[in-house]
C-alpha cells in the first residue's frame, strides 16, 4: 500500500423515506421528514474520518414505470423527498471535520442563487462544502420546471459547463481579504475588492458581485457522476472529484484510465481530479454469515425484479413495465441517463438477467471486516483509483457496521485516514 484512499458515503434518496418495511431500521421511515438519521450517519462517518456524506437529490415524482405515480408512491420509491440544502446545513453545523456535498441541478438550479447558497453553507461549515453537479435527466422534472420535455442530452452538459464558469466567477467576485473590518477606519468591506461579474453567456446571464463575501475554500469541491462522453468531458474540464457506479474491475479500471487522459488533455494535473467508486459491500461477523446476507439479497432482488425496473425506469425515462422478461432485449435509448442505460443493458440479454447482474454500484464484495478491508486494497491497488464511496442502505445498523467494524480494520493497515490533517474539506481530499 503505497497511499491511503479517500471515502464517501453516497445517501440515495437523500432526505426521503429510509428502511420502509424493512428490518432493522426503527422509526427510520415513519420520521423520514426528520434530519435525525442523517445526523447520526453524518456523526459515525465523521468519527470514522470519512471525507464526505453525499446527498443525491431529484426534482420529480416517478410515473415512469407503467405510466403512473402508483408503484413509487406505495413503496415511497423517490417520493417523498425533502430539499437536500436545509439539510445540509444542519449536517455542516453539527459537524466540525466531514465534507458535506448536495446534489444540485445545472438545468434548473438559477447559477446566482446556487452560488450564494453553497457559499453561504461554506461560509457557515468553515470550508467543508461540495457540490454533486447533476444535468438532471427525467422529463417530468423539466416539466415541473416549464419545459415540455428536457433539453436534448449533449445540450446539458454544454448549459452545465457554462453554469459551472458563471457560478465560479460569482465566487471569484470577492476577493479573500476583502472583508477587512477595520475598526479605526470605518471599513467593514474594502469596496475595491469586490466586482461585478458581468457575464453573459448562451445560457446564463448574471450581473454580480456575489451579495456574500468570499468562502473559505472559494471554490467549494465540484464532484460530478455522469458517465457518458459528453459526462466524462464535462468532468475533465470542470470537477473535482468524479464518482462512478460500477460493477467490475476492469470496467473500473478502464474508467479511471480514460478520466486521467481526459483531464491531462484539458492541461489539468490527473492527480487532482479524484476518482471514487461506489462500493455496497455485505459485512458479517463470519464468511459464511456474510455470504448468506448477500445470497438473500440477491434472492429478493431476483424475487421482485419490478423493483430494479421502476428504479430504472425513472432514471431513464423508459417503461420497463411494457417488456417481457425473457425475450431479447433490444437496443434502448434515451435523453435520461445515458451511461446508466448502456451499463444496465450490457448486463445480459433478457431483463431478467440484466436484473439479475445489474447493481448501481459494486455489490458483490462481502466477507467478515478483515477480508472485505483486504479486498478494497486490492482493488485499488489493481485499479489505481483514489478510493470509495459507500451507498449501502442507510439503516443504522449498517452504518455501524461499516464506521465501526470495516473502517478501523482500514485504518490499522493505513488504508485510510485516522485523522483529519486539514481544517477544509478540499484540502483533505487533495491530501493523498
Ligand atoms: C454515485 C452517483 C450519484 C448520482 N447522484 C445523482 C443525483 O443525486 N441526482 C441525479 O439526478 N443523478 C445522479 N446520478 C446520475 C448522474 O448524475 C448522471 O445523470 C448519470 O450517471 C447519467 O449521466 P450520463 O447520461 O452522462 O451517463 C448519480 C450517479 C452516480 C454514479
Amino acid at each position: 500500500m503505497t497511499r491511503p484512499f479517500h471515502l464517501g458515503w453516497f445517501v440515495g434518496n437523500s432526505f426521503g423515506v429510509h428502511g420502509w418495511n424493512q428490518p432493522w431500521t426503527g422509526r427510520s421511515a415513519r420520521d423520514w421528514a426528520k434530519p435525525d438519521l442523517q445526523i447520526d450517519v453524518a456523526r459515525a462517518i465523521e468519527r470514522a474520518c470519512f471525507d464526505f456524506l453525499m446527498m443525491e437529490d431529484s426534482l420529480f415524482v416517478p410515473d415512469n414505470y407503467g405510466g403512473s405515480t402508483r408503484f413509487y408512491l406505495e413503496r415511497a420509491l423517490r417520493a417523498p423527498k425533502n430539499d437536500p440544502l436545509p439539510l445540509a446545513s444542519v449536517l455542516a453545523y453539527l459537524t466540525k471535520n466531514l465534507g458535506i456535498v448536495p446534489t444540485i441541478s445545472t438545468s434548473f438550479y438559477p447559477p446566482y442563487l446556487l452560488a450564494r447558497h453553497i457559499a453561504t453553507l461554506d461560509l457557515m461549515s468553515e470550508g467543508r462544502i461540495g457540490c454533486n453537479f447533476v444535468t438532471s435527466t427525467a422529463a417530468r422534472a423539466a416539466q415541473n420546471f416549464g419545459l415540455e420535455e428536457h433539453v436534448e442530452h449533449h445540450l446539458r452538459y454544454e448549459m452545465a459547463a457554462e453554469f459551472v464558469e458563471v457560478v465560479k466567477r460569482l465566487w471569484e467576485s470577492w476577493d479573500p481579504d476583502a472583508v477587512v473590518m477595520d475598526e479605526e477606519r470605518g471599513v467593514f468591506v474594502e469596496p475595491d475588492k469586490v466586482r461585478a461579474v458581468d457575464f453573459k453567456g448562451r445560457f446564463f446571464a448574471s450581473r454580480g458581485p456575489l451579495n456574500t463575501a468570499r468562502s473559505p475554500q472559494g471554490h467549494p469541491v465540484l464532484m460530478q457522476a455522469g458517465g457518458s462522453p459528453q459526462g466524462r468531458a464535462f468532468a475533465a474540464r470542470n470537477i473535482d472529484v468524479v464518482l462512478a457506479a460500477s460493477n467490475a474491475i476492469p470496467e473500473m479500471k478502464a474508467f479511471r484510465a480514460d478520466m486521467r487522459r481526459r483531464v491531462a488533455a484539458e492541461g489539468r494535473d490527473p492527480d487532482s481530479v479524484k476518482v471514487m467508486f461506489m462500493l455496497i459491500p455485505t459485512l458479517g461477523e463470519t464468511e459464511g454469515e456474510a455470504r448468506d446476507r448477500l445470497d438473500r439479497k440477491l434472492a429478493a432482488k431476483d424475487a421482485a425484479p419490478e423493483v430494479v425496473l421502476a428504479g430504472m425506469s425513472s432514471l431513464t425515462d423508459i417503461d420497463f413495465a411494457g417488456f417481457d422478461l425473457d425475450a431479447p432485449l433490444e437496443t434502448l435509448t434515451t435523453n435520461g441517463q445515458q451511461g446508466t442505460l448502456r451499463q444496465f443493458q450490457s448486463q445480459g440479454g433478457t431483463l431478467r438477467e440484466i436484473v439479475r447482474n445489474y447493481s448501481h454500484g459494486y455489490d458483490r464484495l462481502c466477507g467478515t471486516p478483515a477480508s472485505v478491508a483486504s479486498r478494497m486494497i486490492e482493488i485499488i491497488e489493481e485499479v489505481g483509483g483514489d478510493g470509495f464511496i459507500i451507498a449501502g442502505p442507510l439503516n443504522r445498523r449498517y452504518v455501524t457496521e461499516v464506521t465501526e467494524g470495516l473502517v478501523p480494520v482500514l485504518q490499522k493497515r493505513g488504508a485510510v485516514r485516522s485523522a483529519y490533517a486539514h481544517a477544509h474539506f478540499r484540502d483533505n481530499m487533495m491530501e493523498f
